[in-house]
Formats: C-alpha cells, structure tokens, sequence
C-alpha cells in the first residue's frame, strides 16, 4: 500500500477567486496548494480588458501572506464578452493573459455578458487562432437556436454534439479547453478528439466523486455544469485513469458567501480549495492509479498553456482528517467547502493529507 506521495507542487487550470473580501479569505489557500492557477474573469464587473486583469492580479497578489507571495502566480483571463474585440486580443497576447473565457449566457454565476452562442464572436476567435490565445469553454447550451431552454441536465451534451464540431472545424488552429468535462458525451468526445496543446479537458474534483443523486438535494453540491447521474462519475473516473496527456485538474473552486448557498435558490458554484488536492489524491487512490497523480494534477495543465511544471513539490501522506471549519472573510462572512462534516453528504472523512 502506498501511503505517502511527493508531486511537482500542483496547477489549478480553472478557479474563482472573486474579489474584494472574499478574494482576501480563498487566496491564501489557493496560493498554498498551488503553484498557479488559471483564474477566472467572471468577477462583477467582469474583466475583459488587459489593464483590467493587471489591476486583478494586483489584488490578488496583495492577498498573499508573504511566504507565498514569490511561490503563486495567478494567470489571468479575458471574459468573452459583446464588449471583446479583437484589438484586445492582440494586446492580451504576451501580456500576462493566458486564456479567454466563454460563458453561455445565463447558464451560471455571472454568465449574463456571455453570448448565447459562442458561434457569434467570429473575429475575436479568428483574432485568438491567429496569436495562439486558448479559450476556455463553459460547454452548456442554455438556451438553444428557438430561444427553448435546455433541459439543465443536457445542456454539456447539446454543446458537444451541436457546437462544439462546428467551432473546432472553423477554427482548426484554436487552442480550445473544455472545462468542468461533467458528461459521458464529454468524455467520449475528448477521448476521441483530445490533442495535446489543441483541445483539452479539465476534471473537476465534484464530478469525480459524487452523482447526482448525492448532489441534488444539497445547496453545497450545486453548481454548473450540473453533477449527473452515476454512469457519468463513473465515465470521467475511467478517463483519469487512462493518464492522457490532454486531461487535467481544474478545481472550478467558486466561493460563495452563505446567504448565497442557502437561499432559496442556492447559487451556482462550489468550494473546493481548501481539499481539492487532497480529495483528488483520494480519488485516484481508490481507482488505484496514483501512478497517474502527479501528470493530471501538476503537469499537463501547464503545458497546455505553454509553462514548465513547478519547480516545487509537495508531499501527500495517507491519514485521516475532517473539514469542521467553514473559511470567514475578514467580514465575518462564512464560506462553507464541500467535505465539510456537518455540511456534507454526513461525517465525510478524507484519507489524504499534505505534509506542512
Ligand atoms: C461558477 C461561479 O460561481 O463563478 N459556478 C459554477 O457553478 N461552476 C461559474 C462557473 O464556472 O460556471
Ligand atoms: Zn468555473
């Protein structure tokens, strides 16, 4: 049995750190963990120039206790607005940009900027082809061509099947990640499609380990795209397990503040920073593939965009601990991560631990 694992410190290719107070409350833990993460632009407002990611990776920087402050580099994103043009693309490239970001519009927490079909930004995608810029693809259709709503549980599948073909062949350049992959059609897509520094996918850690039976009854466990019934957990699992280079962690960690999550409608979103890595090590454990850790978690997201791995490591041993705080914003605003043992599916144990 293995007990203890070291890693290259691991990549987070999909987080939100909003901003102000809860930014200061979850940076931290991010920066701990990781050794960067791509962060996401769907602040209000959201970013969507280059001087605007500049200020919001100051602001975050400005979060991080000064031990880690020279260890994490937040990579910054574009949100794919009616606002983008291709001018700014062009000035993103080799600015500190990594990425574009769609949302469809209104399919999740701040998706209200987004197009209703990616289709529709021509240029900017053309302009992004041409410099190499990656765009990062919430993969729902939300609303279809007939102005229909999408039954939430098929929105991924819908994109797959009838736009994700049609971008991919109009932009054969296009460097393209499909994120939160949360589907079984996702899977075969990108076990057929998936190339190396062309099109990739991220895993989250939610749509590794629960189904949608334990997910939709329980404010924490929502979140786009939607956690779905247990053959679809149990497609994205055998996919890790295959250690493609193309298939990454992306935590999409998404603090909410708890009069958000236990409202009557719960937003979108769940947090996952503060035991994503260790809860991914947990999963790979079980499906006895640890082998395949350290390529998933901190090696083939930053290839994709072009970096070397950390330099760093970090180094997991098999022990029991439970979540029984939930993080507080300096506003003494409560943020509650999954695996919380009251919060949770119930006295939810992790087995991993990173070694301080
Ligand atoms: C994200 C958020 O809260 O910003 N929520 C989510 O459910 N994943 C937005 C997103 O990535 O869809
Ligand atoms: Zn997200």
């Amino acid at each position: 049995m293995i007990d203890t694992i070291t890693l290259k410190k691991p990549f987070d290719a999909h987080v939100h750190l909003r901003r102000g107070a809860m930014l200061r409350a979850v940076t931290p833990i991010t920066a701990e963990k990781f050794s960067r993460a791509i962060v996401m632009p769907n602040t209000d407002p959201p970013i969507e120039t280059v001087e605007q990611a500049a200020e919001y990776k100051k602001e975050i920087l400005a979060a991080i206790p000064r031990g880690d402050a020279s260890r994490f580099e937040p990579l910054m994103t574009l949100y794919l607005t009616k606002n983008l043009t291709p001018a700014e693309i062009e000035k993103a490239a080799g600015s500190g940009v990594y990425g574009v970001k769609y949302y469809p519009w209104g399919a999740t927490t701040n998706s209200q900027w987004g197009y209703q079909n990616i289709l529709e930004a021509k240029d900017v995608l053309k302009k992004m082809e041409g410099v190499g810029l990656p765009l990062l693809l919430h993969g729902e259709v939300h609303v279809d061509e007939r102005n229909e709503e999408v039954d939430p549980y098929r929105g991924e599948q819908t994109f797959i099947k009838g736009i994700l073909p049609e971008l991919l062949t109009s932009y054969p350049k296009l460097k393209v990640s499909l994120e939160h992959a949360s589907s079984a059609e996702a899977v075969d897509f990108i076990e057929k499609n998936g190339k190396e520094g062309r099109l990739v996918a991220t895993i989250t850690v939610h749509h590794l380990l629960y189904d949608r039976g334990d997910a939709e009854p329980r404010p924490l466990l929502r979140v786009k795209p939607l956690i779905k019934e247990r053959s679809n957990r149990d497609k994205i699992r055998a996919l890790v397990k295959k250690g493609l280079p193309f298939v990454s962690a992306g935590s999409d960690s998404a603090p909410h503040p708890e009069s958000k999550k236990f409202a009557t409608t719960a937003a979108f979103g769940i947090f996952s920073a503060p035991v994503a890595v260790e809860l991914y090590t947990q999963v790979f454990d079980e499906l006895g593939c640890l082998d395949k850790l350290e390529n998933f978690l901190s090696v083939n997201g930053p290839r994709f965009f072009g970096l070397e791995p950390s330099s760093e490591t970090i180094t997991l041993v098999k022990k029991d601990w439970q979540v029984t705080e939930p993080v507080v914003t300096d506003e003494g605003v409560k943020v509650w991560p999954i695996y919380h043992k009251d919060m949770g599916l119930g006295n939810e144990t992790i087995h991993w631990q990173i070694k301080k």
